[in-house]
């Protein structure tokens, strides 16, 4: 019995990610920082990319998103329109991978993935996504979490465009340059005020 107490003990001080270790509340929706209080991000850069099928979106069409780095035990991933500065979690997530599950953001059922427990996460770990039919141009960003206490905030993908087939970038790519300086600007900003003490 004790033995049991103290394990149970040992679990929970162990038990990774975002002080949820079912996955990331509707809470963090917004500014994805994990719920447990006292503990900072990384201020490293973080050891993880987000590798997306195209770059270029097309109604109905999925996108599959992996991402890439050392195993990983807590996720909140979305996608986010990257011509403005809403949170709002855009387009469709499709049957979470394993270890993962969808978590309602914006109202949108589908509009993020979390972890569904600790276990670990890799690159073969692939998540499905739909984009939305009235968005011309967006980003994936996601929350990684190693364990408990340490994580990274603010990881992005690179910015994916509307098109059609066979055209995609050539054409998207001024708008899309554009649209990269300014979010390049702003990466700053959203940074420290992702920092500031709540
Ligand atoms: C996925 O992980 C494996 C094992 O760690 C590694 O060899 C491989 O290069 C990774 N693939 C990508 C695309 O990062
Ligand atoms: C998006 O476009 C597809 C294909 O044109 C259509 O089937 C679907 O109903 C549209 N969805 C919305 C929400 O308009």
């Amino acid at each position: 019995m004790e033995l049991l107490m103290f394990g149970l003990v040992l679990l929970q001080g162990i038990s990774p990610c975002f002080g949820f270790p079912n996955g990331a509340p509707t809470s963090a929706c917004d500014d994805m920082v994990p719920r447990h209080t006292g503990v900072l991000p990384q201020p490293t850069p973080a050891p993880y990319t987000i590798l997306t099928s195209t770059r270029t979106l097309q109604t109905g069409q999925p996108i599959t998103v992996t991402i890439t780095g050392t195993n990983y035990r807590g996720v909140l991933l979305e996608a986010r329109s990257a011509a403005s500065t809403s949170t709002n979690a855009l387009g469709s997530w499709q049957l979470p991978p394993p270890d993962t599950k969808f978590l309602q953001c914006s109202g949108n059922k589908e509009g993020a993935i979390t972890h569904a427990n600790t276990n670990l996460k890799d690159n073969t770990t692939v998540f499905t996504w739909i984009p939305p039919n009235n968005t011309n141009t967006i980003y994936f960003m996601a929350t990684v979490a190693q364990q408990r206490t340490v994580y990274w905030l603010n990881i992005r993908s690179g910015t994916l465009i509307k098109g059609s087939e066979g055209i995609g970038l050539a054409t998207g790519g001024n708008p899309g340059m554009a649209s990269n300086g300014f979010l390049l600007l702003l990466a700053p900003c959203m940074l420290v005020s992702q920092m500031l003490p709540r």
